[in-house]
């Protein structure tokens, strides 16, 4: 269990009476500068989560750890990372649980390796670009420590995975088209292959090709989250929301038997699945 209590080297995040969120890492002797005066780390350290910081100058900040969406959308960024509703929705829909081989491409921020790996998986990421690799594994080892499984490898998924009887693969990076008779190889049977991408094009392409090999059970969605204004007068959807992010597609590694007969009727094994 997770003490109250802030201590040296965590991260906190600072947060003013019109919502601005700061989020600075507990240092002694160190001070962080906002517009609403200079606040002293040594005044935070020792203190509990959940109360209140004066910074000198008079204003007062609430003093609150982070959740992985907020370091998500504050941590610095290479490429462009999924945001924090459709890292949650990726959980599920690829059903990332501890002990799960995993392999990701490319990892860009490392976002989305951080989500699988607290979820306990075991990641194997394939990025193109090295200095993306190195920002990824700072951002990971930054939030979750090194004491992680996760290691990354530069190349291209394009070109192949090595790796075999794979549970789980997930990917970030434009054709995933082209990855596909390398995930038919490299997934065991009944593992999950996850796609995001940001246009409906490139999702159609994808899904027909998954088509042509040993997937079935596609699926796409795309996840839409709205939040609300909620005061005493006045309670109805904000005026502004994030409309599109991605496409979330997945597919599941089936073995390809050819049908005998086409028909589900009198047939005793099938057993339906209620909505
Ligand atoms: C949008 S970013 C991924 C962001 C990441 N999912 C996150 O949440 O932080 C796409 C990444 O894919 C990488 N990439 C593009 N093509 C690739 C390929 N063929 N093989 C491996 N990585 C690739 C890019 O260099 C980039 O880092």
């Amino acid at each position: 269990m997770t003490s109250s209590e802030l201590r040296v080297g965590e991260r906190v995040m600072l947060i003013d009476s019109k919502d601005r969120h700061y989020l600075i890492t507990l240092r002694v002797g160190a001070s962080f500068h906002t517009h609403a005066g200079i606040v002293e780390h040594d005044s935070i350290i020792g203190s509990t989560e959940g109360g209140s910081v004066n910074a000198k100058g008079g204003r007062s900040f609430l003093v609150i750890r982070p959740t992985m969406s907020d370091i998500v959308l504050k941590m610095p960024r290479g490429a462009q990372v999924i945001y924090p509703k459709d890292l949650g929705a990726i959980l599920m829909q690829a059903d990332i649980g501890p002990g799960m081989r995993v392999l990701e491409a490319g990892v860009g921020s490392g976002a989305l390796s951080m989500t699988l790996l607290r979820a306990g998986a075991s990641v194997i990421g394939y990025e193109i670009r090295d200095d993306f690799a190195e920002h990824a594994k700072t951002n990971v080892y930054d939030v979750l420590g090194r004491d992680v499984d996760y290691r990354v490898e530069i190349r291209d998924v394009t070109e192949g995975i090595d790796e075999d009887n794979l549970d789980r693969i997930l990917l970030d990076m434009p054709e995933p088209h082209k990855v596909v008779e390398h995930a038919e190889n490299s997934l065991r049977p009944g593992g999950i292959f996850f796609a995001y991408l940001p246009t409906i094009n490139q999702t159609h392409l994808l899904r027909n090709t998954l088509a042509r090999h040993a997937f079935g059970l596609s699926e796409t969605v795309e996840i839409l989250r709205r939040t609300w204004h909620v005061e005493e007068r006045s309670v109805r959807p904000d005026h502004r929301m994030v409309a599109h992010t991605g496409f979330l597609t997945t597919a599941r590694r089936i073995i390809r038997t050819p049908r005998v007969n086409d028909s589900s009727e009198n047939n005793d094994s099938v057993e339906e699945l209620e909505d």
